[in-house]
């Protein structure tokens, strides 16, 4: 009886081990870590986010996008859906129109180091921003949020946007291996990191101040779109409001947030996956949606996007 019983406990063994092997690949390393890409592939990713901003900072600033800039850098992608110029006053108008610019000449840098991409199909329509803060309050705003309405809803609408510049590039630079590609990606980050700042400035100073016609105060939005991109990520903690609990505040001693900081306030970094997961709006990076209808482009994206899109 003694053979059997060891052939049992091998049996055993040798189940539990295939239990194990399943369960690891079942967490393949991009849910959270970097993908396998080359410098180029990496750095032509951003080029997605900042078409995205190109668009929606010129459509608002000036009620047009990239195109009336300069033509070519689009490379025959087509026309955003949703190009409206906002109801600005002028402080917020200045400022958006810079960023629009600096982010036209963002696309050019990517474009002359890599050589870039079409433009993927963009949809910065007011339902896509309504819909992004009903998931994030929970239930239908009545009247559904307007983007464009004035310059305190424009401030909500691009608290999100930079900063998933922000993060996705200080996820790429451990991952860049030649010293041109991190000096881009640094010099990048730098600016992107500056217009974050300078909203969350904008809206940190209004933070108490309820969104009209909303019972729901700035620093409550905020917290609430954070809390989504969180959760469409799926990593963890990485986007804080402007009001944090007492623990998630700099050194435990303070609930202001004005800079969304990890525990040594450094910068929190997202891996490619993870971004993809919020601005497609799925929390899955195969599946486009939301900014990106069809899909961001490029190696990266499109490697990871289901068949059929
Ligand atoms: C980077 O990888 C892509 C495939 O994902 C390839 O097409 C491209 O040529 C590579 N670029 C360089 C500079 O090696
Ligand atoms: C558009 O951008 C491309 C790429 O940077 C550049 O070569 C071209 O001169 C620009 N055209 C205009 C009209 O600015
Ligand atoms: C743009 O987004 C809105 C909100 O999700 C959606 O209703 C509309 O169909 C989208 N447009 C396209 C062309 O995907």
């Amino acid at each position: 009886m003694g053979v059997p019983s060891f052939f049992l406990s091998f049996l055993v063994l040798v189940l539990v081990l295939l239990e194990l092997s399943v369960a690891w690949d079942t967490y393949p390393p991009p849910l959270c870590g970097p993908v396998k890409a080359n410098d180029s592939d990496r750095i032509e990713f951003a080029l997605n986010l900042e078409f995205l901003e190109a668009q929606l900072f010129l459509c608002a600033a000036t009620g047009k996008g990239l195109d009336s800039i300069n033509k070519s850098l689009a490379k025959g992608g087509p026309p955003s859906i949703g190009c409206e110029k906002a109801n600005l006053d002028d402080l917020v108008y200045r400022i958006t129109e810079e960023f629009a610019y600096q982010e036209v000449g963002h696309i050019r840098a990517i474009v002359d180091e890599v050589g870039g991409f079409p433009r993927p199909l963009i949809n910065i329509s007011r339902e896509t921003f309504a819909e992004i803060f009903d998931r994030a309050v929970g239930y239908p705003l009545k009247p559904p949020f307007d983007p464009y309405k004035n310059s305190l809803n424009f401030l909500l609408t691009i608290y999100l946007i930079p900063y998933v510049g922000l993060v996705g590039y200080v996820g790429a630079i451990p991952n860049l291996e030649s010293k041109s590609s991190r000096r881009l990606v640094a010099k990048l980050l730098g600016v992107e990191s500056g217009q974050d700042a300078v909203i969350r400035a904008l809206l940190y100073e209004r933070g108490k101040e309820e969104v009209y016609p909303y019972k729901i105060t700035v620093e409550q939005f905020t917290i609430a779109i954070s809390s989504l991109f969180d959760e469409l990520a799926t990593c963890g903690i990485k986007d804080e409001g402007l009001r944090v609990p007492l623990e998630l505040g700099a050194e435990n001693r303070t609930t202001s947030n004005i800079l969304s900081a990890d525990v040594y306030s450094l910068s929190y970094a997202r891996t490619e996956t993870e971004i993809l997961r919020t601005i497609y709006g799925t929390g899955d990076e195969s599946k486009p949606g939301g900014f990106f209808p069809r899909g961001a482009n490029g190696n990266i994206a499109r490697s990871l996007l289901d068949q059929g899109y």
